[in-house]
């Protein structure tokens, strides 16, 4: 039977009691997702499972999302590697907060991590729970920045001069920069989740490049102070690998971001998008 243990943070719950090696029956399935909207963030131990369950897992939950910029790994169409080799001298990869693919007219509903290679300890990944955000901000605020659209674009990341193009050397990650980075995309900055209903902040600076508008000298200021309110330590749940372990996260209620603290060590971890609700 399947066990949810919240993790006593601001989101996040450890999940035993299911074999994911093998096809999930629909029942088992139902409960996932319903742990999945409940807590934002699911992480399953010491399951060790293989790229095809990863993908059997990815279908289950609602089918593949469209990942640019990536490369995926060999023999596989929608899985990537998050890669750090121990020698690497880079910039941390995805070390700022973001919702997966904000820019897309229609971004991943979830994304799914499976450990490969984890180091002895660090390498946390951080998640930020933005129902939590939304509903602690005062109503003023939330009347001033309720109705605000958003707009996206991966430019700052994935052009041929964001930081992971083409001045970004030695990387082992297969990161593709493209001029098709510069395309925006809007969207509300406080939608309501398409399943729940529950409003919450959707994507941070970043992605985010500006406001509808507003001129780029008034959004920034403000995206900034937005910024630092979605991420403040209240609303954070600190996920801690283990090796084995697969994960699950909520695009549509979480932000999240990578840390460091694991110099020397390689890390690994293989990924998949899960489609937006709804095809
Ligand atoms: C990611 O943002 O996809 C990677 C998170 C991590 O490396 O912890």
């Amino acid at each position: 039977m399947l066990r949810v243990e919240p993790s006593g943070q601001a989101c996040g719950a450890r999940v035993t009691g299911v074999d994911l090696s093998g096809m999930l029956d629909s029942e088992t399935v139902a409960a996932i997702r319903a742990a999945w909207l409940e807590h934002h963030v699911l992480s399953f131990p010491d399951h060790a499972i293989d790229d095809d369950a990863l993908e059997r897992f990815t279908l289950a939950l609602g089918g593949f999302g469209t990942d640019p910029f990536f490369a995926p790994i060999a023999g596989r169409e929608h899985i990537a590697a998050i890669l750090r080799e121990a020698d690497e001298q880079t910039p941390l990869f995805a070390e700022n907060w973001h919702s997966d693919w904000s820019f897309q007219a229609r971004p991943p509903a979830g994304t799914c991590l499976l450990a490969i290679d984890t180091p002895p300890s660090g390498g946390d990944t951080l998640f930020a729970n933005q129902h939590a955000a939304w509903e602690a901000l005062p109503p003023e605020q939330q009347s001033e920045w309720g109705n605000l659209i958003a707009i996206h674009s991966a430019r700052l990341a994935y052009a041929p001069d964001g930081s992971y193009g083409d001045r970004d050397e030695g990387r082992s990650m297969a990161i593709r920069p493209s001029e098709e980075a510069r395309a925006t995309q809007t969207h509300p900055l406080v939608p309501a989740h398409p399943e729940t209903g529950r409003r919450g902040f959707f994507s941070t600076l970043g992605y985010i490049v500006g406001i509808e508008g507003m001129d780029e000298a008034e959004a920034f200021p403000l995206l900034r102070q937005i910024a630092a309110w979605q991420a403040r330590d209240e609303f954070v749940y600190r996920h801690v690998w283990e090796p084995g372990m697969l994960i699950l996260w909520d695009n549509r209620s979480v932000l999240h971001c990578a840390t460091g603290g694991y110099e020397g060590y390689r890390r690994e971890l293989h990924r998949t998008t899960i489609a937006a609700w709804g095809g």
